[in-house]
């Protein structure tokens, strides 16, 4: 595998990322490629196509280009090409960027390849846990969405276009993502490093409403 293509990879998200949203800035991404190559360790994988789809699976959201789901693709395949990697290894990432999201879940082929089991798996152990609480209420304050609303209940399995309109609450968010993440974990791996954020995010809770329910 090309050192060169990774550090050239690295440079081109950090600038294409500054000033982006601080749960999908460069050092999620930085966290996601990491926790990529530990899940990696324990599969037989290809650790370029992990990599490199770990390090370009946010460029460019839809969230924050107007639903565009295409764009991150493009962005992702001009990069590459510009690179000279070849053209099945594009194929791998673009196909990853692609399928890796949460509410796409029901749209993608029951089989995954390895690679986009292990960086889906990445992407949400950083969505769990004590970072992924900060990352949740972060984007809520960023929605101007409210913490909680005791008259507001979660809506649980929402269609794909409702869930990206939801203008739920933060506290809502949890019940219909973030809990539901530990029992979607493709890898071993994975399953073991969720399991304690689970429980981290369910103590939270707990505490949270205890808090707000002031006796
Ligand atoms: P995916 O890219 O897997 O479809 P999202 O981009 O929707 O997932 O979510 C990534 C992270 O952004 C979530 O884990 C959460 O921290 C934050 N986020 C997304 N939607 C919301 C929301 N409605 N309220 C609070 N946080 C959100
Ligand atoms: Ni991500």
């Amino acid at each position: 595998m090309s050192q060169n293509l990774i550090q050239n990879t690295i440079v081109f998200v950090k600038e294409k990322l500054e000033g982006a949203e601080a749960g999908h800035d460069w050092f999620h991404i930085e966290r996601v490629w990491k926790l990529s190559k530990k899940i990696a360790g324990a599969e037989n994988c290809n650790l370029e196509v992990v990599e490199l789809s770990a390090l370009l699976h946010d460029i460019a959201d839809p969230k924050f280009h107007d639903g565009d789901e295409t764009l991150a693709l493009k962005i992702s395949n001009e990069f590459l090409k510009s690179q000279n990697v070849s053209d099945e290894l594009i194929e791998q990432v673009l196909f990853i960027i692609k399928n890796i999201s949460f509410k796409n879940r029901g749209e993608v082929p029951d089989v995954l390849p390895i690679e986009l089991q292990i960086v889906q798996d990445a992407d949400r152990i950083d969505a769990i846990g004590a970072i992924g609480i900060a990352r949740t209420f972060n984007f809520g304050g960023f929605k101007n969405n409210l913490m909680y609303h005791p008259d507001i209940q979660p809506k649980l399995n929402m269609a794909k276009e409702e869930y990206k309109k939801s203008q739920g609450t933060t506290i809502n968010h949890f019940h219909e993502k973030l809990l539901l993440l530990k029992d979607l974990m493709n890898t071993k791996t994975g399953k073991d490093l969720a399991q304690e954020r689970h429980d981290f995010m369910l103590n939270f809770l707990d505490q949270f409403s205890r808090e707000w329910n002031v006796e």
